[in-house]
């Protein structure tokens, strides 16, 4: 095995998605070869959000498939091997558990997210993991799932000039503020005490009557309220943002604000169960007034003026606590992934609070295919685990839905 370049089976399923990856050794670096994600989106869209046993089930029935698609989408990458990242690929291959096995003649290491998360889910993906190192003798790393998240932006990091690195995690399961001095090395320095900021877009995505997940659609509406708003007379938007930063805007006329939950409190911790709240009983306000019968029939204009409010408390409790840290800790690049790192409007303003308040600093995000749950992120983790010798065998590790990154 030891000149034997690095090729990892790396795998995911701690919430929603059924998702395998293939990462090779390149000059020393991580290359992904192919990405493979079988999304239960339809499924919970139903329900309005995600049912254990449900995502279960359903990691279940997709795992071998999508272990399956992604050595054949690897094999195919390798053939026309041009750097850039597969496309996700959600075409299921009906290759069963013996022709699946016999596609992955030179791997080396099998790498699985064995937590935090959902245990039915996450032990689908574990024991899946588990069963091919066994019977291929192959080492297997388990991977913290906030980890893989911070790893999805590594393809963008100068080798070892990084650290320390400050890591906003943001997902529908998450919030954390993680420092980190060296591969591996972290620090938990901040968490939710509630809900996650994913959970939150989701919650009020759904009291809009928007369905599932959330987070996409208020993100859309919040950015349709500022492009009419920047068309009023009153002046452009962005001036008005300037003279009234942190949700003061509303001082220039009856615009909604939310709550900035323990912004300042001196800690980096984050709260947003209040900020939902507020906004559940501005929608039970506007339901009344315009006596209609449920949350989908308030006017269009009063649905994307709560989605900007909320989305404006999220962003300034973001920016602020991120900032914080960044005074505190004196990082050289901070970084901000996990699913809700997808929204363009939050990365900029994290992004200008950041540089804004030192101008040396790298703020990097995911490239927008890692920036949800997928397994790239948890392979390149395994990758800089498998550098430092950090692997066990199959009968060696252990599942912790609470796995906590420190
Ligand atoms: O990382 P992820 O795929 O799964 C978890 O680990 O939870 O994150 C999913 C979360 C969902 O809550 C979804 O609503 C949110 O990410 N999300 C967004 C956006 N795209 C996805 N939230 C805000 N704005 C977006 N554009
Ligand atoms: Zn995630």
């Amino acid at each position: 095995m030891k000149n034997k370049a690095i090729k990892i089976l790396a795998i995911e399923t701690s919430c929603d998605e059924t998702a395998a990856a293939v990462i090779r050794e390149n000059e020393g670096e991580p290359v992904i070869l192919s990405n493979v994600v079988s999304s239960q989106i339809d499924l919970h869209a139903k329900t309005g959000g995600v049912v254990p046993e449900v995502a279960s089930r359903a990691h279940m029935e997709a795992i071998m498939p999508v272990i399956a698609e992604a050595f054949i989408s690897a094999n195919s990458s390798e053939k026309s091997s041009n750097g850039a990242i597969p496309t996700l690929n959600s075409k299921l291959s009906t290759l069963n558990y013996k022709e699946t096995i016999g596609l992955f003649p030179d791997i080396t290491h099998i790498a699985v997210t064995s937590g935090p998360g959902l245990i039915g889910s996450l032990l689908v993906g574990f024991n899946a993991a588990k069963s091919l190192s066994y019977s291929r003798d192959l080492p297997v790393i388990p991977v913290n799932h906030i980890e893989g998240h911070i790893y999805s932006v590594f393809g963008q990091l100068q080798n070892g000039q990084a650290f320390p690195i400050l890591a906003l995690t943001v997902s529908g399961g998450h919030t954390s503020l993680n420092l980190m001095k060296g591969h591996g090395e972290y620090e938990s320095i901040g968490d939710t005490l509630d809900d996650a900021v994913g959970e939150a877009y989701d919650k009020v995505g759904k009291l809009l009557g928007l369905g599932y997940p959330g987070g996409p659609a208020i993100s859309k509406l919040a950015q349709e309220f500022r492009n009419r708003f920047s068309n009023l007379a009153i002046g452009s938007f962005n001036n008005l943002m300037n003279k009234y930063p942190n949700g003061q805007i509303a001082k220039s006329r009856s615009l909604i604000v939310f709550p900035r939950p323990i912004i300042n409190d001196g800690t980096f911790n984050f709260s947003f169960s209040g900020l939902k709240t507020a906004v559940l009983s501005e929608v039970k306000k506007n339901i009344t007034k315009y006596n209609v019968e449920n949350s989908e029939n308030i006017p269009e204009n009063v649905k994307e003026e709560i989605a900007f409010a909320f989305e404006e408390a999220v962003a300034d409790v973001l920016a602020a606590k991120t900032v914080k840290a960044v005074l505190k800790f004196n990082p050289k690049t901070v970084i901000f992934a996990g699913g809700v790192s997808a929204n363009i409007y939050l990365q900029d303003k994290i992004r200008n609070a950041v540089v804004g308040c030192q101008l040396s600093i790298d703020f990097l995000t995911p490239p927008r295919a890692l920036t949800g749950d997928n397994a790239a992120m948890i392979g390149i983790a395994a990758f800089y685990h498998i550098k430092r010798g950090n692997i066990k065998s199959w009968d060696k590790i252990t599942v912790d839905s609470n796995w906590e990154l420190n």
